[in-house]
């Protein structure tokens, strides 16, 4: 590492503890606060069984985290400002707004929002603050999942854009540059296109939702790791590849409104695998096993 900056991360829910450990690894100064005391309260805990869980030693990265009483304090002599806040727009521009505010006039401001264009998120902000506001979108578990959408607007400063994509790279992560503000950025935007038609299959009785999974996972989803789908495009030639995409491309969803299936099931209660079901029933051995085969995989992948 070049040299140890001081990173803020404000929210401590799923996505801010494991990006403040993925910092703290690397031997970054890390604040990290939210306005729940009782998440904020067992960040550093979160973190040291995340580390337990991959076999790392804990002490060396906890040495690293001090939770913050308050946003202010997180920020004050803060490099990096990485949000990790609630997926609301109204709620992440007020941040924003005390963020600036509080800030040293060098730090980099990062949000991690999943899919809102960054340049909504900025639009109250001084132009100062725009220059240095981008948006660095990871994937959970952070400190697993290589990943990191590097998302620039029209007022990001490309020297700063520049600065957060080699940061990211010095943590050891994949970053790539999404070089337009648009919704989704590319990783959702994909990932919800597969989810569309997965959900209109369902939807319209071709097969069921573990059906969805095993066609995913023992076919197409097993060469991703290794050839992704712009490389088997390549693969199969692509007289082939157009031959298919005229034929299946005009079949396929282009339904606008909210999935039928997902709002039914949200109405009967059923969230998931933290309501016990959602598409499926699940117990809590179940969900355990699933996160920590999930774990393994991607540790056996990526380290
Ligand atoms: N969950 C994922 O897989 C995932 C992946 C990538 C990106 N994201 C994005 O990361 C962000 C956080 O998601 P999450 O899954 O960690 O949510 P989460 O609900 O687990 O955590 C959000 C945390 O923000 C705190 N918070 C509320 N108001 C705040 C404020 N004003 N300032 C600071 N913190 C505040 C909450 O108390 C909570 O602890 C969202 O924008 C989400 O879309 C999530």
């Amino acid at each position: 590492m070049k040299q140890p900056l001081n990173i803020a991360v404000l929210g401590a829910g799923l996505m801010g503890h494991g990006i403040a450990q993925a910092f703290a690894a690397s031997g970054h100064s890390v604040a990290i606060s939210d306005p729940d005391p009782n998440i904020l309260a067992s960040a550093l805990q979160r973190i040291e069984a995340n580390l337990r869980d991959i076999g790392k030693p804990a002490e060396p990265v906890l040495a690293n985290i001090a939770v913050a009483p308050s946003m202010a304090a997180a920020v004050k002599s803060a490099d990096v400002v990485v949000e990790a806040a609630p997926e609301k727009l109204d709620v992440k521009r007020k941040l924003f707004s005390e963020v600036a505010a509080n800030a040293p006039p060098h730090a980099i401001l990062a949000s991690n929002t999943s899919v809102i264009p960054i340049t909504r998120i900025g639009e109250g902000l001084p132009p100062a603050a725009r220059a240095r506001f981008l948006g660095t979108h990871w994937w959970n578990p952070p400190y697993l999942v290589p990943l990191v959408e590097v998302v620039r607007t029209e007022y990001t400063d490309p020297e700063v854009f520049q600065r957060m994509f080699d940061l990211l790279v010095e943590l050891g992560k994949r970053p790539v540059k999404v070089h337009r503000d648009i919704t989704g950025f590319i990783g959702n935007r994909l990932q919800y296109a597969l989810w569309r038609e997965a959900f209109s299959l369902i939807e319209n009785g071709v097969c069921d939702a573990e059906t969805i999974d095993i066609v995913v996972k023992n076919g197409f989803g097993s060469r991703y790791p290794v050839l992704g789908p712009m490389e088997n495009a390549d693969l199969i030639g692509l007289e082939l590849a157009r031959d298919i995409y005229d034929i299946v491309i005009p079949e396929l969803s282009n339904s606008r409104p909210p999935s039928r299936l997902l709002s039914e099931r949200i109405e009967q209660g059923n969230l998931g695998m933290k309501s016990g079901e959602g598409l499926r029933a699940w117990t809590s051995e179940e969900s355990s096993a699933v996160r920590r085969r999930l774990s393994r995989h991607l540790l056996n992948l990526f380290t």
